[in-house]
Order: structure tokens, then sequence, then C-alpha cells
């Protein structure tokens, strides 16, 4: 949950590792810190805050010169975001110097037994205590960095991406892997540690994504070298050639990444289905189903696990595959999964969702399916990611990096692929016929063009935010396809605008919500024209007699909720199993704009991270 760049090579590190931690600030924001090796020592700066408060600190406090260094963005777990606690961390004698992405579970222990050697500790963070465990184990076994690290890593529980310079040795780096994501990009004569490519790749396209359980030695003119942590094997590098550009990580005209993103969902569903939806040939492509495809069909029934966002869109999977298919499904929180005792049978199907591929809990649910033999299908964006890599297949959402720590573009990829699945298996099993069939497909291609026109409800949804901006709470509402998007619209609004926020089932509303109604009560109503209309306009019309305010979000030309609601935004016809593709548009404008006119930082909330790689 933290992000880590560094660079050894030929070039200045400064300005490499300091745009790095920038880009990797989605990864935690609440403190930040470098360390610098200019030929003589290592110079290090670190501060409670963000890249720009280091960026300042560093330029007024230490020498930026220097080939060799480490970065680190921090999302607090052991240890209050404060300077000291902010990596790097030098063990005791000052000659290691360490970032790290994780959690040492094991710590406590370690610290007690170090301390009862002499170690001291000035920070309260598990970091400290495994370099310090790495210079001990380097003393008292006589070996080089690499071994040392090796030995020491073999000593601790926990999960850990890390990078570790010795100033006695600096023409190399040593970086190990568990559990939280590390990629090492190869230039000519230089190398960059990143937890995901953004830092590296206007450098270079060729990157090694370290495995679990792999370690390397980073030095300079040298290949590297992989060493699994455990038994010392040789691992070869598997160099991949990157696709992303700079240009996808940049905000361009935007202020902000989640607003980027918004717009960009109309290419990003596009990019999704492109290849996999093939309208006139009447066919669905995907490589990850086809090759598996009896698994899928001989499912007693498909077990979703996900967080956040992307647990909302496997509710919206819950309708689509029960709906279409006729497939039984179950939702699950990954967290919740993984620590009950669940009945899984190697006739189900686990479908695990993510954008960031790395979230713990979700990772931590695969394993356990794996272990009871279920066949488990990953649902990511970040090409090889912890889960995809962990899963038996998958399908990627190619929605494009997310960089704003509110999912956006993901939610709707994330139900654009899920529902390219439904449609297939439900072809295959012969559930509906050949004509519903070719109409849901041609729908869907409409998609994207149908989310332009969503998009252009933005100045209306600004208005509306500037009289909604200072509520305490709001209450989101929807049925059938749409309960869900009432669930993502909430979440939204809580995480960048920290309204409090609640999504319902419309029909719940009446078994206690509604005792909350009144006239400082914004309630938002998905109400298209196709999911129970006329069921909705009746809880519209509870909800007017309570003197609550309305904003509905209608299908195109809807006169009935007109009538009754404060505000309507209209969106596009379409099927209403494809209605989540556009509803939940205006819903995401409508947190962002609140959050921008209450002061929020929309990228980077108060608290919260990109990827949650902590259970
Ligand atoms: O990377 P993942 O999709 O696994 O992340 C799951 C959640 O952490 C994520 O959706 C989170 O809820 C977002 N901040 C929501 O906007």
């Amino acid at each position: 949950m933290c992000g880590i760049v560094g660079y050894i090579g030929h070039r200045e590190a400064y300005p490499i590792i300091m745009k790095g931690l920038q880009r990797l600030e989605y990864r935690g924001y609440d403190s930040a810190g470098i360390a610098l090796y200019d030929g003589n020592q290592i110079n290090l700066a670190k501060t409670k805050g963000k890249v720009i408060d280091l960026k300042s600190k560093s330029e007024n406090s230490i020498s930026l010169e220097g080939t060799l260094g480490i970065g680190h963005t921090r999302w607090a777990t052991h240890g209050i975001p404060n300077d000291t606690n902010s990596h790097p961390h030098y063990s005791n004698s000052g000659d290691l110097v360490i970032i790290h992405n994780g959690i040492i579970e094991n710590y406590e222990t370690i610290k007690k037994e170090l301390s009862k050697r002499g170690y001291v500790f000035s920070s309260d963070t598990d970091t400290e205590v495994l370099v310090n465990l790495i210079e001990e184990v380097k003393k008292k076994e006589n070996v080089l960095l690499g071994k040392a690290v090796q030995i020491a890593l073999n000593q601790v529980v926990g999960a850990y991406a890390i990078a570790v310079f010795d100033r006695n040795k600096p023409d190399e780096i040593v970086v190990a892997k568990l559990g939280s994501p590390l990629a090492i990009g190869i230039g000519q004569q230089e190398f960059f540690i990143a937890s995901d490519a953004s830092p590296f790749i206007e450098f270079t396209n060729n990157a090694v994504y370290l495995q679990d359980q792999e370690m390397a030695i980073i030095r300079l003119g040298k290949e590297i070298k992989l060493r699994k942590i455990q038994d010392d094997a040789i691992a070869y590098p598997l160099v991949q050639e990157l696709q992303m550009n700079l240009e996808e990580i940049e905000k361009g005209m935007y202020d902000h990444f989640m607003l980027k993103e918004i717009y960009e969902q109309p290419s990003a569903i596009k990019d999704t289905y492109r290849g996999r939806l093939r309208v006139e040939q009447g066919i669905i492509k995907m490589a990850g189903i086809d090759q598996n495809i009896e698994r899928f069909l001989n499912a007693q029934r498909i077990i979703i696990v996900a967080c956040g966002t992307s647990w909302h869109a496997g509710l919206v999977a819950e309708y689509i595959f029960e709906d279409l298919a006729r497939i039984p499904v179950e939702v699950e929180y990954a967290s919740e999964f993984r620590y009950r005792n669940p009945v899984i049978t190697d006739k189900d199907v686990v479908i695990a969702i993510s954008q960031s591929g790395e979230t713990a809990d979700t990772l931590a649910a695969i394993k356990l399916a794996k272990e009871r033999g279920a066949y488990v299908f990953g649902v990511c964006n970040v090409v090889g990611s912890s889960i995809a890599r962990e899963t038996h297949a998958g399908a990627y959402t190619h929605a494009g990096p997310e960089i704003g720590v509110a999912s956006t573009k993901a939610f709707t990829t994330q139900i654009t692929i899920l529902s390219l699945i439904a449609l297939k298996l439900a072809k295959e099993k012969g559930a509906f016929s050949d004509s519903k069939y070719h109409e849901i497909l041609s729908e869907l291609e409409n998609i994207p063009s149908k989310v332009e026109v969503a998009l252009e409800s933005n100045s209306l949804v600004e208005i509306i935010s500037e009289e909604y901006k200072d509520s305490d709470n709001c209450l989101y509402l929807g049925r059938g396809y749409n309960f869900p998007v009432a669930l993502e619209g909430a979440l939204k609004l809580k995480e960048i605008s920290y309204i409090h926020a609640e999504g319902y089932p419309a029909a719940e509303m009446k078994h206690g919500p509604i005792a909350l109604i009144d006239e400082q009560m914004p309630v938002i109503v998905i109400a298209t024209n196709n999911g129970h209309y006329e069921k909705v306009v009746s809880n519209i019309q509870e909800i007017k007699s309570r003197k609550g305010k309305i904003i509905a979000i209608v299908t195109e030309g809807d006169e009935q909720v007109r009538e009754l609601a404060d505000h309507v935004i209209e969106v596009p016809e379409t099927l209403e199993c494809l209605t989540p593709l556009l509803t939940t548009i205006p819903l995401q404008l409508l947190s962002y704009h609140i959050a921008v006119m209450r002061g929020c930082n929309v990228d980077q909330p108060r608290n919260l991270a990109k990827s949650v790689t902590v259970e």
C-alpha cells in the first residue's frame, strides 16, 4: 500500500525518483522520502505529507546529486504518518538504507531480539526492524548484502516489496518481493525499480515483474540475477515488452485524474470489448473462457469475490448472469469470504474482480478457493498483476491505467467484460433466443456512444452539485440492475467528498431509511424506464410526500418523473441489463463536482490508497 521507486545507472537519480513517486502517489500519500548516494555518502530526506512536500524539503536540505537512489511514498500501517516513520530507513550503522511496501507481521518479536543485541529504533515501523535484521545477519554471517537479505527474509512473516542498498557497495540495489508488486525496468546500462511501470515508462518498455518469493541483485553493468528467496534456486527473468504509454498516465487537459478517467469511459469500454465482441458474426471471443468453457457450463454456481467498487460490479454481474445465463451467483466481500469457512467445491467457478489485481483480501480469497478445488477466473485491469497471475485463467478489462483513487472506468469496464461472459455462456447454454442474443450484442456495441451522450449531462450535474455540496447526508436508491449502481454512487460520494451517503434498494426505503427523509435530505433515485419503473415512481412519490429533495436519473424523454423530481438528469435509452453502464455516469460526475466544490483532494482522498495490499 505504498509506492517504491529506485534507480541505478548513468542519469541523475533525483528527478527520476521524484517524478516516479508522484506517479505512484495513488498508492499512498501520507508521507514520502528519498535516499541518494552522491559518490561519498547517502543523503536522505523524508517528511510527513505528499511528494510535493518532500520535493521542497529535499531541495532545501540535502545534496541532490547521485546516480543511485531510492524513494518511497507511504500509506501508514505501522506507526502514524510523521517524519520519523517515513521511509527510507537506515540500519543502525548507517550503512544500509531500505524502502518497503507491505507489512512484516512478526516484527515485534524480531525487534525484541534485536534490542537485546543492542539495536535501537527511532521509528515505530516494521521496516526499520527489517533493515536492522538484514544488518545483523550480514555482520553475524559475514555475507554480502544479497545473501543477508535472503536469510533475513526467510525469518520474516508478512508481505513485502523492498529495495535496499549498502553505502559501502554503491553499485548495486537488492530487491525482493512477496505479496506486494515490484517491477524492474531495464534500460541501456541502467535499471529502474518501481511498484508499477509508470515511473519508468518514458525510459524503457522492457520490464521484469518479480514473482512472489523472488529477489534480484541489480548491479550496474551486469545482467539481473533472480533467485528464489526460500531455497536459493536460480529464477530466470522474463522480460516483458510494455504496452503502456506516457500519455495514458498524464492528466492531459483535465484538472484531475478522476475526471479524465470518467471521460475515458467510452474508449475504455470500446477497448474492453474490442476483438471480443463480433456483432456481425454473432460471436464473442474470449480466450480465457473459450479454453475452459466446460468449467463454466458445468458450474453448480458462480461465486464472485471482490472489494469496494469491484464488489459493486460483481453485484451487477449477479443480475446479468442469473437473468441471461440462468447460472446461480453469489457475490461475496473477499474480506468476509476468506475468513469464513465457505462451502466451496470443485463444481464451483469463482470469479475474482479487481482493478489493481493486488487487493490483499481478494488475493487471499482466490488462494482459499483454489485450495478447495474451485476453478478461479480473474477479471483485472492491471496486466501481470498478482491476481492475474494467481488465477487459473482470466480476462483483462483493458481500461488503461486508473490513477484516481475513486474507481470509475474500472467499474464500467468490469461490467462490460462480465456482460460479455454472461452473454457468451447464455448463448452456449441456449438460455435465450438468438434474436435476444443479437439484440444485446449490438446494443453493447452502441454503449460507448451512449456513454458519450450521458457525459453531456456534465454542466447540468455541476449546477445541481452547487445546490447540494453542503449536505451532510445523501441517500441513493435503485432497483434491480440499478441497485448496485446506487451503492456505487453512494461509495463515490462518501470516499471523495466525505459526505455520509447510503445506497439502498428503492423498495427497502420503507423498512427504515424513510425515517431519515426531510427537506434537508437529497435522495438520488435511478428511475430508468425499463427497470420496475412504476414501482420506482411510487418510491419517488413517497420521498416527495416527506419533502425529500429528489435528483432522478431518468431515460431520455421521461415525463412522469420530471413532474415529481426536483432535478432530472437524462441518460440515453438502452436495454435494462446495460443501464448500469449509463446511469453510473451522472453519479460519478455528481460526486466529482461536489468534492471539488468542497475543496477535497479528489484524486487522493484522505485515509485511502488506490490499491489495498494490506488486509
Ligand atoms: O483494485 P481493486 O478493484 O481490487 O480495489 C478494490 C477497492 O479497494 C476499490 O474499488 C475501492 O473501493 C475504490 N476506492 C472505490 O472507488
